[in-house]
């Protein structure tokens, strides 16, 4: 029987603009290595995958320097203006190398505290799934739906019970999830996760239960906060 090959994406190509930093964020440090190396060599601990994209900024300058740019099994493309053009770049890089069916795990490079059990546990729990699915998280906070007066008041408390925060990585077929983004970036539908664009082409996708500490590195106090957690694993 067809056995399918996984693929990893690690869209890598923004320029942190909230993160006001003299470079993009995922070429910041944390104890002495690029964010972006400490991703992908986390991911890359895992023997699952046959390779792996990165998709870049045209600009960046700082790639030759890490330690990724000399493991064979990275290959890198030119990204987008937004994430999901540097994903749909990424797959089309993979074109002839992943089949239909094979799975892509894509995952932020900005997100360096995937533990290793999750990523396990992501893909256990997907396998066999029609669709795919994405690690996520159960909202913890109260919820408040703002009023469209400035400045805002409480219309509402939002029941939480069935939100979640979506986290990466997200894992779909090659197949439907390159025509999936097709589609949505030709009809100009909004696309902040790989997600969304199957949610819009009528699949749902699974809910996997990952730990709340996956963060994406966004701004400057998530730099402290992830160089903790990565200490305490
Ligand atoms: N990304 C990308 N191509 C883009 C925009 C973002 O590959 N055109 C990547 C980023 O490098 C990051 C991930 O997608 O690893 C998540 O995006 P985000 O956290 O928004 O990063 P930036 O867009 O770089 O940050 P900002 O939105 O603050 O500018
Ligand atoms: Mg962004």
């Amino acid at each position: 029987m067809y056995k399918p090959s996984f693929w990893l994406v690690v869209p890598a190509a923004g320029i942190g603009q909230r993160m006001k930093a003299e470079c993009p964020k995922q070429y910041l440090r944390i104890s002495h290595r690029f964010i972006l190396d400490i991703t992908l060599s986390r991911l890359l601990a895992n023997e699952l995958f046959s390779g792996c994209m990165v998709p870049l900024n045209p600009q960046d300058r700082w790639w030759p320097e890490s330690e990724s740019a000399k493991d064979p099994r990275i290959q890198t493309c030119t990204g987008g203006k937004e994430r999901a053009d540097s994903v749909l770049a990424a797959l089309e890089a993979l074109a002839g190398q992943a089949a239909d069916h094979d799975w892509v795990l894509v995952h932020d490079a900005a997100r360096p505290c995937l533990h290793p059990e999750d990523l396990d546990n992501l893909v256990a729990s997907l396998c066999e799934h029609p669709v795919g699915g994405l690690l996520a998280a159960p909202v913890a906070d109260t919820l408040k739906l703002a009023t469209e007066e400035e400045p805002a008041g409480v219309a509402h408390t939002v029941d939480r019970r069935r939100l979640w925060r979506a986290l990466t990585p997200q894992m779909f077929r090659y197949g439907a999830l390159r025509s999936a983004l097709e589609v949505c970036l030709e009809q100009g539908h909004p696309v902040t996760d790989e997600s969304s664009a199957m949610e819009f082409s009528g699949k749902i996708p699974a809910l996997v239960e990952g730990r709340g500490d996956n963060l994406k590195i966004t701004v400057r106090s998530d730099l402290a906060l992830a160089e903790f957690i990565l200490g305490h694993f």
